[in-house]
């Protein structure tokens, strides 16, 4: 690979700038969803604007918010914490909106400082006049220690104008009260919801894969309720990419991609050489849009939450147990028609479209009011992208604003009832009909198959295909011959003990790991970037060849004729690459007047 001709070379650096120049010029379709904000007082402001919500927090969807706004004499930045527990002499009558400036650190930053004060918003001023942008997480969740996670409170960008006015007001030592309108920022025109998950089945993606598979699975029970219930209509969709026509007989669109390059997603350890190809991401994406259409047409389409779920326990990338073998039996314990999926899932090798994936890359391009679809995860409820933290609560509160007034559902209400999915052919879970024990619980997150400690027994396993009994008082119960302890325990098998491989040194001692010890096991983690290996016992690079970084990101620019959908979401792989080896490259071989260019489609949505 390393042996790429100039030629080559050359053409796949056009392509990529010819992406910078496309990206550019479609920025219009990103769109920056809005809250409104009215000033109450004093009287000579009277007068509503625009705000736009941050991608984080949770927006009060649906609701109103009226509040004194404070501008702090210090730090007006937001970026170090606020002293002391009531900074702004809050009244607990009267919320406080916090103002802040622009500029220093993460919108986000501001956000959860202003939280930690006790504050019950944020509004940040622009410091430059410009149209509203999207107010986005930071890039890399490494270097904010968790606290996006945490943020509870909403947020807004307001134009520079409309934040001096305020200012002015409050130098003068005017109160100034402003009510915060989220009314109008989800449409509610009927008595059904319509959303769309637009994900990826790729699990080792770092933070944002995380990110959706946490959402996954504790919105499952939430989404199965308002499905059955016939409250909400909705659909998944999954992203892929093209290899651009000259490349098709290449190793990297071969490997990348399925249909004779029609369907592409990048490698997922970013190595050609070894780990799963990005050709193994789309197959999985299509069954998992077949799951989806297959079970929907039997009208059982919540079972999707169910596959993707246990698709992500049972076959995970990280374990290596990613494969077509895995799905299959996912796909059985859940009853789904074998046959029908694959038909659905037509030949991956033949020369012709698909026609589910055909739809999925036709959608990505935005329509209406919802824009493009730029950033993974996203979620779109009844056509607007919703922002906000992608968590259980915050989503939920913004898909009951979008029912009409008084026609929303009991759990909009309520929020926390069981799915009582075991009823039916045990969830799919292990289970021992002799004694009747069973791995199915129901919970509010959906049933989930989890083996049981019966009578201090503890069974261990999968909870799907397998629990065993191990552990504290097994053979005193059945008095068996031969008894001993399993695997991670040490005793005489009538009594066994946890083996702490961590303190014992058995596991897990490589250079800058941490060792935590479970019941039975072990996890591990090593420092940095790397990769743990279960069975070496040892850490590995993840992204050691650079170039190939690079190969695998020529092969994405490629894919940009059929509209930007994804560059954002890569952008939070590969930016600082972009930023400084890619540019270094392309100016050797194109003059780079403007190398501003290439930031362009970010202007419409910022971490800073
Ligand atoms: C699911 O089924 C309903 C009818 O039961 C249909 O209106 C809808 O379009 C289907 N969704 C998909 C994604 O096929
Ligand atoms: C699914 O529901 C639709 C409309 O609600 C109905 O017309 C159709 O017959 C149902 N399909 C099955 C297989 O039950
Ligand atoms: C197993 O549990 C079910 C439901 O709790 C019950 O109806 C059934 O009788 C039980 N069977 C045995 C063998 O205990």
């Amino acid at each position: 690979m390393e042996q790429i001709s100039i030629a080559i070379f050359r053409a796949f650096m056009a392509s990529l700038l010819l992406s910078t120049i496309l990206v550019g010029s479609v920025n219009g379709r990103f769109v920056v969803e809005k809250s409104s904000i009215v000033v109450l007082s004093p009287v000579h402001l009277r007068s509503k604007h625009d705000s736009a919500i941050g991608n984080f927090g949770i927006p009060d969807y649906g609701g109103t918010m009226t509040g004194s706004v404070v501008y702090p004499d210090k730090g007006s930045t937001g970026c170090n914490p606020f002293d002391g527990p009531n900074p702004f002499n809050s009244r607990p009558s009267r919320p406080t909106v916090l103002l802040l400036d622009r500029v220093d650190c993460y919108f986000a930053m501001k956000v959860w400082n202003g939280q930690q004060a006790g504050v019950a918003a944020v509004l940040v001023a622009d410091n430059i006049d410009e149209p509203l942008i999207t107010m986005e997480s930071p890039m890399d969740s490494m270097d904010t220690d968790g606290y996006v996670e945490k943020i509870r409170i909403p947020s807004a960008l307001i134009d520079r104008s409309f934040s001096n006015s305020l200012k002015k007001s409050l130098q003068q030592g005017e109160e100034v009260l402003i009510k915060l309108d989220w009314t109008e920022s989800m449409p509610h025109p009927d008595e059904r919801v319509e959303y769309e998950f637009w994900t990826n089945s790729n699990d080792e993606c770092g933070a944002r894969c995380n990110e959706q598979m946490k959402f996954v699975k504790h919105f499952k029970g939430h989404a199965q309720i308002l499905e059955k219930g016939g409250y909400t209509q909705f659909t998944p969709h999954y992203i892929t990419w093209y290899c651009p026509e000259a490349f098709i007989l290449s190793q990297q669109c071969k490997s990348q991609c399925i249909n004779h390059g029609r369907y592409c997603a990048p490698d997922p350890e970013q190595r050609f050489d070894e780990g799963y190809e990005g050709k193994d991401v789309v197959i999985e994406n299509l069954r998992q849009l077949c799951v989806h259409r297959v079970a929907n047409e039997s009208n059982r389409s919540w079972v999707w939450w169910d596959f993707v779920t246990d698709f992500h326990i049972r076959c995970s990338m990280k374990e290596k147990r990613y494969s077509k073998e895995c799905a299959v039996n996912v796909l059985k314990s859940l009853d789904l028609p074998i046959d029908k999926i694959k038909k659905c899932m037509g030949d991956t090798d033949a020369d012709v479209e698909n026609q589910v994936l055909k739809t999925e890359q036709d959608l990505q391009v935005g329509r209406g009011s919802r824009g493009d679809v730029t950033i993974l995860p996203t979620l779109v409820i009844n056509d607007v992208q919703y922002r906000g933290k992608l968590g259980r609560t915050a989503v939920l509160k913004a898909i009951c604003a979008g029912f009409k007034e008084t026609k929303d559902p009991p759990i909009c209400l309520s929020g926390d009832l069981e799915t009582n999915e075991c009823y039916e052919r045990n969830g799919g879970c292990w289970m021992d009909s002799r004694s009747n024990i069973s791995a199915c619980k129901d919970t509010y997150r959906g049933r989930v198959c989890e083996c049981p400690v019966v009578n201090g027994v503890q069974y261990l396993g999968d909870g799907y295909t397998s629990c065993e009994a191990i552990g504290p008082a097994r053979c005193t119960e059945s008095e068996l011959s031969g008894c001993r302890c399993p695997h991670g325990f040490r005793g005489d098998g009538h009594k066994c003990e946890d083996i702490n491989e961590c303190k014992e040194g058995l596991a897990c001692q490589c250079d800058g790991c941490t060792c935590k010890n479970t019941w039975g096991g072990y996890d591990c983690k090593c420092k940095g970037d790397l990769l743990y290996i279960m069975e070496q016992d040892t850490c590995i690079d993840r992204n050691s060849s650079k170039f190939r970084w690079f190969l695998t990101l020529l092969v994405l620019a490629g894919v940009v004729g059929s509209g930007i959908a994804g560059y954002i979401f890569y952008k939070y792989r590969f930016r600082s690459y972009m930023d400084s080896e890619i540019m270094a490259i392309m100016s050797q071989y194109m003059p780079l007047d403007n190398q501003q260019n290439e930031v362009q489609p970010l202007r419409q949505a910022s971490s800073v």
